[in-house]
């Protein structure tokens, strides 16, 4: 059972009449041209009995919409309803009358005051004057409100829209108008209607997010028949709202089903829907939210950083760019989070680190954010300069003076006592090394390098230094300065700061 689904948009309607400060034609015809650039292929542009604002702009955007698509205006069982949703969208080519009576046993009873025969004659009469209005040229949509509590009457719904049917409606919605319970259940309730009602008829689902589950309620809704799907943009719509539009339309690709919307402009819209309505998009919401792609757990980093630049993701449902978003998956450092986070951040702020450097800061990450919650990039760099560039310990570097035949005397601090020592050495380098250990210190390096840079304001050469330590393991230190010769030194005394914290 493969079709392709039929997005009917909902954001002008349900989304619309929820608003603090529903829209005016201008602001709905904004939207309307995003609808279509994103491809939906329906839309319910208005209700126009509710005012004249919403008739005035119904009735335009009936008079833009391209010939492919449908445009639909809501209205009750009651003949002025109807007749103003006819006059609000008669122009459009592709035309639908969208009327609707509640059918759950409560509803009728508590809300409409009448009995189940009469609502059933009412939807009748309903739908065979909305298609006397639209004729050959037009669709009629009839939906059951509160269809999602009609478990206990579904025999009496089903016979209702077989007559309904034969009055004229050939999409029959089922909206879940308050979510109650849980998507199995209103499922199986879509797939009776399906298996009852003659094929030709398009089965349509409505879903509220009361309980969280709309998406879920809509895609499963789907695979047991139901084509057309209503969703509104960033899940606006009365109460908790009502089905996401992006949601379900990510689901499904993800699913392999072929979706016919331009999926990579849904980032873009969503903020400019989130301007408009004035909802904002909550930090943790799917796809689009500002937190959407952050990660601040050391696993998850890790993961997300072997599969950034692939389609599927170790902890992202999608690649950013499939629905237009820019920005990439984000790390925060907390005191939760490990290497691989302070790795990313220093490197992305255009400092040079190691994994092994990442890994030896990342307790001194942990302690600060453990006091202050997540670090910033400032904050991480600081760290990345009092542990890497400028290591405090108990050596400390007082004064190198170069004297003949590549002398050197080397003045430094170990704890209080005070070291002066002259050698000579093939080399500063070479030189204050030995020094140190005519000092008595151990101090054995392994490797040396040194590049030219533009890090700092007053950095130019960074020297690289491999130690062993006294524990088999070996220490990368770094030293930076303008001065080749100094850059050299601090690198020495970094590595046996570096060292000595280690004991
Ligand atoms: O939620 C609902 O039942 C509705 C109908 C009008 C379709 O919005
Ligand atoms: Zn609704």
């Amino acid at each position: 059972m493969e079709r392709q689904p039929f997005f009917y948009d909902i954001t002008l309607r349900d989304g619309n009449q929820s608003l603090k400060k529903p829209w005016n034609t201008f602001e709905k015809e904004i939207i309307f041209n995003n609808l279509i650039e994103l491809g939906v292929q329906g839309i319910e542009v208005g209700f126009a009995a509710a005012s004249d604002m919403d008739f005035e702009a119904c009735l335009r955007l009936a008079s833009i919409a391209p010939d492919n698509t449908v445009i639909s205006a809501l209205a009750r069982t009651v003949k002025n309803d109807i007749l103003k949703a006819f006059e609000s969208i008669k122009n459009a080519k592709k035309k639908r009358i969208h009327t609707f009576i509640a059918m759950s046993p409560f509803n009728m009873r508590y809300v409409l005051n009448k009995s189940p025969e009469e609502v059933k004659k009412t939807a009748i009469e309903a739908v065979s004057y909305a298609k006397s209005l639209v004729g050959n040229d037009g669709e009629v949509q009839f939906s059951v409100e509160h269809f999602g509590d009609c478990c206990e009457n579904i025999d009496f719904v089903i016979d209702s829209l077989k007559e309904i049917v034969k009055a004229g409606a050939s999409v029959i919605n089922l909206p879940n108008t308050v979510e109650r319970t849980c998507p199995s259940r209103f499922v199986n309730l879509v797939e009776k209607v399906y298996n009852a009602l003659p094929k030709d008829i398009i089965i349509s689902v409505h879903n509220h997010n009361d309980l969280g589950m709309a998406t879920a309620t809509t895609v499963e809704s789907y695979f047991k028949g139901a084509v057309q799907l209503e969703c509104a943009l960033n899940g606006l719509g009365e109460r908790a709202g009502n089905t996401n539009m992006y949601e379900v339309a990510v689901a499904l690709h993800n699913l392999g089903v072929d979706v016919p919307l331009n999926l990579s402009k849904i980032y873009e819209l969503a903020l400019v829907i989130s301007d408009m309505s004035d909802v904002k998009i909550y930090e943790k919401a799917p796809l689009i939210g500002p937190e959407a792609l952050s990660h601040r757990s050391g696993i998850h980093q890790d993961g997300a950083v072997k599969t950034k630049d692939m389609e599927k993701g170790a902890y992202r449902p999608i690649h950013p760019s499939l629905i237009g978003r820019k920005d990439d998956e984000k790390l925060g450092f907390t005191s939760q989070s490990g290497k691989t986070a302070i790795f990313e951040i220093i490197t992305e702020a255009g400092y040079p680190i190691t994994l092994s450097e990442a890994q030896r800061i990342v307790p001194f990450a942990k302690e600060e954010a453990e006091k202050i919650g997540e670090l910033t990039t400032r904050n991480i760099i600081d760290i990345y300069y009092n542990n890497v560039l400028n290591v405090k310990g108990a050596f400390r570097l007082c004064n190198l003076e170069k004297l003949e035949d590549e002398k050197i005397k080397l003045r430094f601090m170990y704890k209080d006592k005070e070291y002066n020592i002259e050698v000579s050495g093939n080399g500063p380098v070479d030189a204050c090394i030995k020094a140190v250990q005519k000092a008595g210190f151990d101090c054995e390096f392994l490797n040396y390098e040194q590049k030219a840079l533009n890090m700092g304001s007053d950095a130019s050469a960074m020297t690289i230094m491999q130690f062993k330590a006294p524990n088999g393991q070996t220490v990368i230190s770094r030293g930076c300065d303008e001065s080749t010769v100094k850059a050299n030194i601090k690198a020495i005394f970094n590595g046996l700061n570096i060292i000595e914290n280690m004991k």
